[in-house]
């Protein structure tokens, strides 16, 4: 048996004691990349094999959660990707300023700057009174971040330059209050948020939704467990309801792409077809 197959072994024994352990399942998650992350994580903390890691990971909580922060990968930005917003503005938002109430899920929101993202552009179209928004992540450590809106000046200095790329046109320096280092968000954007933890893998849909946003997390996960949030997405919209994915990500790999149909295929805008015909 080559190296190689040895590390495979390895890797599988890992996920599956995380499950075992900690209930978070990473076994259908991209091979390569969490590949990455875990020899990266056996390097910063000097182990030779994944056995060891895996050691540690079983005896020690601690240890778990910073290998957990690692295979969260939490990159974001606010108004990231500037003109998918531009296209939730044009093609998305009149769709919903129709609707009498309106609910998003921002499913993998992270530290929240997709969530707040959200929020301006509702508040600048005058419906953000009239939305519930639910904010999931599967790490209860981001979640928190997210709910408290406070980021780095240094990063809202390059938020303000996305706000402006996706259209916006008024004062974005009026959507939070700064201090030395950081900016908090102001309050009236998340009054109607609701910040959760939940895992795509393993918990339920919640209720009928007009809008879901889960960009560049289904990036991270194997074909399968693709299939299987994209399902959950189905679930959660009613004929009607838009789902929007990350740029390099697509449902027209899916078991489900026949249910959807594109609203800006530049911009990986769905809109779930009526199952009547
Ligand atoms: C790269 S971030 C994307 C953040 C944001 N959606 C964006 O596009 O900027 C991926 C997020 O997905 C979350 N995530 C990964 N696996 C998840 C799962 N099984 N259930 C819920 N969230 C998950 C991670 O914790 C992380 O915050």
């Amino acid at each position: 048996m080559t190296d190689i197959e040895n590390e495979k072994i390895e890797i599988g024994l890992l996920l599956e004691a995380i499950y075992r352990k900690y209930g978070y399942d990473f076994r259908d998650y991209a091979k390569a990349s969490i590949k990455r992350r875990i020899l990266r994580h056996c390097n910063l903390s000097g182990l030779k094999t994944i056995s060891e890691l895996q050691h540690r990971i079983l005896y020690n909580v601690q240890f778990f959660e910073a290998l957990l922060m690692d295979f969260s990968i939490n990159v974001t930005e606010m108004f990231r990707d500037p003109s998918f917003y531009g296209a939730i503005r044009e093609s998305v938002l009149p769709v919903l300023k129709e609707l009498p109430h309106i609910k998003i899920w921002h499913a993998g929101c992270s530290t929240g700057e997709e969530v707040y993202s959200m929020a301006i552009l509702l508040k600048e179209a005058d419906i953000l009174d009239n939305t519930q928004i639910y904010a999931t992540d599967f790490n209860e450590k981001i979640i928190k971040k997210a709910r408290e809106g406070i980021y780095s000046l240094e990063k809202i200095k390059a938020y303000t330059t996305n706000y402006q790329k996706a259209g916006g046109n008024q004062s974005f320096a009026d959507y939070y209050t700064a201090g030395n280092e950081s900016a908090v968000m102001n309050k009236n954007l998340r009054a109607n948020v609701v910040f959760a933890d939940h895992n795509l893998v393993s918990d339920a849909s919640f209720g009928e939704m007009d809008l879901i946003i889960c960009r560049n997390v289904l990036i991270y996960f194997d074909r399968k467990l693709q299939d299987t949030a994209i399902g959950l997405f189905r679930e959660s919209l009613p004929s009607g309801g838009f789902l929007c994915l990350g740029s390099k990500e697509s449902l027209r790999f899916s078991i489900y792409s026949e249910d959807f149909e594109d609203v800006r295929i530049d911009e990986k805008i769905y809109r779930k077809k009526n199952s009547h015909g």
